[in-house]
């Protein structure tokens, strides 16, 4: 991988930044995100944000080596912590998961005043960025689903608007899968959702030979609703 190639997943994430955003990369590793936007999108300030000192020095190296370090400031810190109030207009995080992506937003709150747009790749678990959204009057946009490498990732966009807007009624489903992902319900997405079931009935069946405790019922019941929502837009989407 090269900051003039991104990952297919990286890709999808770099397609919903603004051409003139003020960005914020955080979590960004190598910094081949705001390399590539810096060199192919026209972007003129970003941030990289990094925890952890390798990742921090590799960015460095890589700003610096493709002589971008006048456009891309690269910063070390925990989470939203390296962005100056107002100083940036969308943030990207990506390749983490949901909850812990939800917790750097949660902590960082104060920064996104000045934020127009969240372009969010968690691995595992959106429904928590979707529920975040719901908590925080963010509203979800638009939503990608890719397959890469015999993985499926999901991108969020979120904006400030009505956070349920894109839901109606359908609450539970949408937080779990996502309303615009439901509504497209490609290949991937089937091939996602119908692993995800399998793998729930699995556990469940497993959980009928293990001794009967409250918690084991409780994980079943909520297994049973899972599988009952995957159910019925898979149905729908057979029928
Ligand atoms: C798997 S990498 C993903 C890198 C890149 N964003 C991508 O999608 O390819 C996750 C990165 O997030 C960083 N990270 C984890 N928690 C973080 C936090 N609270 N603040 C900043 N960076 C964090 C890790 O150090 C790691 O480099």
């Amino acid at each position: 991988m090269n900051t003039d190639k991104l990952s297919d997943r990286l890709a999808a994430v770099a397609k919903y930044v603004p051409k003139d955003a003020r960005l914020a990369d955080i979590g960004s590793d190598h910094a081949y995100l705001p390399c590539f936007l810096a060199k192919n999108s026209g972007i003129t300030f970003a941030i990289a944000g990094e925890v952890a000192h390798g990742p921090y020095q590799s960015a460095k190296s890589n700003v610096a080596a493709e002589g971008l370090a006048e456009i891309i400031s690269v910063r070390m810190g925990d989470g939203l912590e390296v962005i100056e109030p107002e100083e940036v207009d969308c943030i990207t995080i990506a390749g983490m998961g949901g909850a812990l992506i939800k917790s750097i937003l949660e902590n960082g709150k104060d920064k996104l005043n000045s934020v127009k747009r969240l372009v969010l790749q968690p691995n595992i678990s959106a429904i928590s960025i979707r529920e975040w959204f719901i908590d925080n009057n963010w509203e979800l946009v638009a939503e990608e689903i890719i397959e890469e490498d015999g993985k499926i990732y999901e991108v969020l966009i979120g904006e400030k608007g009505n956070p349920h807007r894109p839901y109606g009624a359908a609450l539970d489903k949408g937080l779990l899968m996502g309303p615009f992902l439901v509504q497209k319900h490609d290949e991937i997405f089937t091939k996602k959702w119908s692993a995800e079931k399998k793998n729930w009935q699995r556990i469940y069946e497993a959980l009928e030979d293990a001794t009967e405790t409250a918690e084991t019922i409780e994980k079943q019941q909520e297994l049973i609703n899972k599988i009952r929502l995957v159910e019925e837009v898979l149905k729908n989407e057979e029928s």
